[in-house]
């Protein structure tokens, strides 16, 4: 399968997951304003994946911006990236990538703007590697906890799609079967934007995992008939103390497995934890648009005039989390320095 994400020489190749499953299309962004919208109108969505093709938005940015005066071409630059960050709010991964993309030209203080666009593209394609190397340790330290036969419960899509590749809650799902575990993957559909049944059911009949699609309505039910053995999500914003925003739902999913004692696992790569956010009350959530609840692949499901809230995203207070699976361990309660530790032990490495 090519990458959710490939750059092709002067633009960036986006498999486009509005269009998925039924067809299989990418869609070519060439300037940092498309790539943006490939990222507002979800043709590209999953934490790490906006961030990588965020950092690949200023790339573009950067041969757009031109010229020969170095302040001026960065003041653009700046502004091209004001567009990026805006474009979802609640994946850090978004700010982090754009962040460390806009730090790179602090380091050439003599370089020409060529070079910096070259330095630049560098630097999105090691965000890109990283992530896929990312993943892979995530889901080792994941699978390490994983017994043979388990009977697992994901949500939304944290897939190869969600991330360059791999994928991270996914992604532990993915290890464990290819280490012989024979885990049984539930796949819960994820109203309204149905994440899960479009795009995680895609995935794991490709990958050949055992899996079976449930509506969200039906997972309490499953865990009240001993049918699920662990609960393993994805993160868009992880609070310093381990408050995790995720796809709307996640908490309801978490208030359940903790009535049934049932493990609750949250997989992210560190960049994911965002330090400067103490608590989840501080995470934005974005809110989006009605259509998505009124109507179901263009039809109408609901009277039209019936006012819609739409919020895309969820806080996890911390105590409902068992665990959070980073690609330099798994952090356990008490997360603040739990966290702080796994990403100091990254830093060093
Ligand atoms: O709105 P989306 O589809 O971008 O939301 C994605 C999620 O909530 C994922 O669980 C999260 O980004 C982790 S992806 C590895």
């Amino acid at each position: 399968m090519s990458r959710t994400l490939t750059w092709d020489g002067d633009a960036l190749l986006v498999l486009d997951q509005t269009a998925l499953p039924s067809a299989e299309r990418f869609v070519r962004c060439r300037s940092a304003a498309e790539v943006a919208a490939a990222i507002r109108t979800m043709q590209v969505r999953g934490a790490p994946a906006i961030g990588a093709a965020a950092a690949y938005g200023v790339v573009l940015a950067a041969r757009e911006a031109g010229g020969t005066e170095r302040a001026r071409w960065f003041t653009r630059l700046e502004a091209a990236s004001a567009d990026l960050l805006v474009a979802r709010p609640t994946a850090v991964n978004l700010r982090w990538a754009v962040e460390r993309m806009m730090a790179v030209p602090g380091r050439f203080p003599q370089a020409s703007i060529p070079d910096l666009q070259d330095a630049l593209l560098a630097e999105a394609h090691a965000i890109a590697e990283e992530d896929v190397r990312t993943n892979r340790a995530i889901g080792e330290h994941g699978a390490a906890l994983i017994r043979p036969g388990e009977r697992i419960l994901t949500y939304c899509n944290t897939g190869s799609l969600a991330t360059v590749d791999y994928g991270t809650a996914l992604g532990i799902i993915r290890t464990a079967h290819t280490q012989g575990k024979r885990v049984h993957v539930y796949v819960s559909e994820t109203r309204p934007f149905l994440q899960g049944a479009r795009l995680t059911a895609w995935e794991v009949l490709r990958a050949g995992i055992p899996a079976t699609l449930i509506t969200d309505n039906a997972a309490g039910w499953l865990m009240q008939a001993g049918e699920i053995d662990r609960v393993i999500v994805g993160a868009d914003r992880i609070a310093a103390n381990g408050d995790t925003a995720n796809k709307i739902g996640t908490y309801t999913l978490a208030v359940l497995a903790r009535a049934h004692e049932i493990p609750f696992l949250v997989a992210a790569p560190l960049s994911t934890v965002d330090f400067r956010t103490p608590e989840g009350s501080a995470i934005p959530i974005e809110e989006r648009r009605a259509e998505e609840v009124t109507h179901l692949a263009g039809i109408p499901v609901a009277p039209s005039g019936i006012p819609v809230r739409n919020p895309a995203f969820d806080v996890t207070p911390h105590h409902l989390i068992s665990g959070i699976v980073t690609e330099a361990g798994v952090a356990i309660a008490p997360y603040i320095q739990a966290l702080q530790d796994l990403a100091a032990a990254r830093t060093k490495r």
